[in-house]
């Protein structure tokens, strides 16, 4: 199917400063004219945030058979009601986690394995797939750090070992090497700053745009 819209996700490991990073693209496109849709995963409709709460509150336990089906009926949810509407009107949609997620935390860190999440992937919502993916990679014992800094109780995932977060990083890297038209990696330890001007660079160069770095406070120098 296609749509005239452009897709572009944002995925990492626990802190690795995507939700800013979007943000911050948000601007710089808006200010070029463009219409964006900032969205997150699991999440994005009402329906979806409920099944994040359930996800992600360590009152509940699933296992992870279980954990990828509700994160596929959550993107089911979030494609259908928003994403596909929203490329269909030519919006740009810019979505804080996407099926290379699914992947990395429950194919690899959980070991479901590839054939798993590409099953669900084609069952459900193959029919969209990103133009662009940005990879911000960092260190997860730095990325858990900063996550920990900002949250005083740990989610479902933050809580997991050192171990499973390297496996998540190796698995986004692994995807990366194998997809290297649609992701591209960053490296998230630079500052604010530099990612995002690399980040504006990269959605240029891929859609022919002529988007300048966000300036989120223009007196700040
Ligand atoms: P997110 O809100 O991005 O958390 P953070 O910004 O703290 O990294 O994502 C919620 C969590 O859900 C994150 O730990 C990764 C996990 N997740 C999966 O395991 N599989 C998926 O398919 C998605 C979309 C997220």
């Amino acid at each position: 199917m296609s749509y005239n819209g452009k897709f572009i996700t944002f995925e990492g490991g626990e802190g690795c400063g995507k939700s800013t990073q979007c943000a911050l693209l948000a601007g710089a496109l808006q200010t070029l004219g463009a219409k964006v849709l900032q969205t997150r995963e699991p999440g994005g409709t009402e329906g979806a945030e409920r099944i994040r709460e359930l996800l992600l509150n360590k009152e509940h336990s699933w296992d992870a058979e279980t954990e990828a089906l509700l994160m596929f009926a959550a993107r089911r949810d979030h494609v259908e009601k928003k994403i596909k509407p929203s490329l269909a009107k030519g919006e740009i949609v810019l979505c804080d986690r996407y099926v290379d997620s699914s992947m990395a935390y429950q194919g690899y860190a959980r070991g479901l394995g590839e054939i798993f999440v590409e099953t669900l992937f084609t069952l459900t919502s193959a029919e969209v797939l990103p133009d662009l993916t940005i990879l911000l990679d960092i260190n997860p014992e730095e990325g858990l750090k900063r996550a920990k800094a900002r949250s005083a109780k740990p989610d479902t995932f933050e809580g997991q070992s050192l171990a499973f977060h390297n496996q998540v990083r190796e698995g986004f890297l692994e995807l990366a090497k194998a997809e290297s038209g649609r992701i591209i990696t960053i490296d998230a330890a630079d500052s604010v700053a530099l990612v995002h001007s690399q980040i504006v660079e990269a959605v240029n160069r891929r859609f022919g745009l002529a988007a300048k770095p966000y300036e989120t406070n223009p007196n700040a120098h």
